[in-house]
């Protein structure tokens, strides 16, 4: 066990549903246009899972790319952190799930969650486990099948999100200058009224009321939430680069959580990253909570192949909760 040593990510997967919500099939859905959607959100299209199948059929699919790419086998991973809001059950956990259906015998797992920060959290709570020498094979997986909490007769939230799946598997990193190399993270629970879902959970169990009402789905106030976003979203950003010594020159890219293309922009502005250094894919993919960063690594990392040893990347998200953070990494290869 070795006390200074960093996490890394060595490898990455993901699921995509194959179906794909468009915005023209959304403006027979609802009272809205593509012109609308894509110009307040960047948003073209969204993938959409077949009912029937949970969130642990997508995370379980991200899982076993992960570990394929990087020939590890189930039974060597130690512990795995499935951030969600759409499990498959209250309980068992989605991870209890994944872990079984994957064949990851020794390990052991917990869901967690922290709306659309939820990759952010977990990978910092699998990086914790790694540093500290206590485990060296922990598997991150940023799983929503949003469609099963979105009310498709509103407009206000069901042209926002889509579902996916993407994993991380995290180990010490080889050299200790390299890797995770520090975050910042919050929360400010005074953010509930403003999105949140209403019914369902111990103080309002579901009813024939609650569901006659519709509230078992995704409730937001965008405006509210945009605002604290675009401020608090930059606000991490900004301090993890500086308390590294760092500017927006020495990124070499910025990988928002995708909820809004204007958010991302401010964020992007605010630390002068210019968006050509800037990972988006909210257009293909929308709002997939806590799904978004590892769909963005995965674009770089495996499709793009554009990162190499030494890049500086900084992961940033904020969502329900408020939670909000960001990640400052050195690319180890
Ligand atoms: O990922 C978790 C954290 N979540 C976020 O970061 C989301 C933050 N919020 C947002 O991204 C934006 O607030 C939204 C994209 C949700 C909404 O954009 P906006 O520019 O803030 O619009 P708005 O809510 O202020 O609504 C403007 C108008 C309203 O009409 P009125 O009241 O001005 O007549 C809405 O009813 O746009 C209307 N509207 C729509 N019109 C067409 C709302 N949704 C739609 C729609 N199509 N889908």
């Amino acid at each position: 066990m070795k006390a200074n040593r960093k996490a890394y990510i060595r490898s990455l997967g993901r699921f995509l549903p194959e179906r794909r919500l468009t915005n023209k099939e959304l403006e027979r859905m609802v009272e809205t246009t593509d012109e609308w959607i894509v110009s307040r959100t960047g948003i073209k299209e969204r993938r959409i899972l077949d009912p029937g199948l949970g969130n642990s059929y997508m995370a379980l699919r991200a899982a076993r790319e992960c570990l394929e790419r990087a020939e590890v086998s189930p039974t060597e991973i130690d512990a795995i952190i499935i951030a969600t809001v759409t499990p498959d059950m209250f309980f068992p956990s989605t991870a209890c799930l994944v872990q079984r259906d994957l064949g990851a015998s020794k390990a052991w797992g917990f869901d967690l969650s922290a709306g659309c920060s939820g990759f952010v959290f977990a990978l910092t709570t699998a990086a914790q486990f790694v540093e500290s020498g206590r485990y060296s094979k922990v598997l991150v997986i940023g799983s929503d099948v949003m469609s099963s909490i979105i009310d498709y007769t509103d407009r206000n939230t069901c042209v926002l999100f889509g579902d996916a799946a993407g994993a991380a598997l995290v180990e010490p990193c080889p050299e200790p200058d390299y890797g995770i190399i520090d975050f910042i993270q919050r929360c400010d629970g005074s953010g509930e009224p403003y999105l949140h879902m209403k019914a369902g959970g111990s103080r309002k169990p579901a009813t024939i009321e609650t569901v006659k009402n519709r509230e078992h789905f995704v409730y937001q106030e965008g405006r509210q939430v945009f605002k604290v976003a675009v401020t608090e979203m930059a606000s991490v950003t900004e301090a993890v680069l500086q308390r590294n010594g760092l500017t927006g020159d020495d990124i070499t890219f910025l990988i928002p959580h995708q909820a809004n293309l204007r958010i991302i922009k401010a964020c992007a502005d605010r630390v002068n990253i210019p968006m050509e250094r800037v990972v988006i894919n909210i257009d293909r993919f929308a709002n997939t909570t806590a799904a978004t960063i590892p769909l963005c690594l995965y674009d770089i990392l495996v499709e793009d192949k554009k990162v190499k040893k030494g890049d500086y990347l900084v992961l940033s998200a904020f969502g329900a909760g408020y939670t909000w953070g960001s990640i400052l990494i050195k690319w180890w290869e």
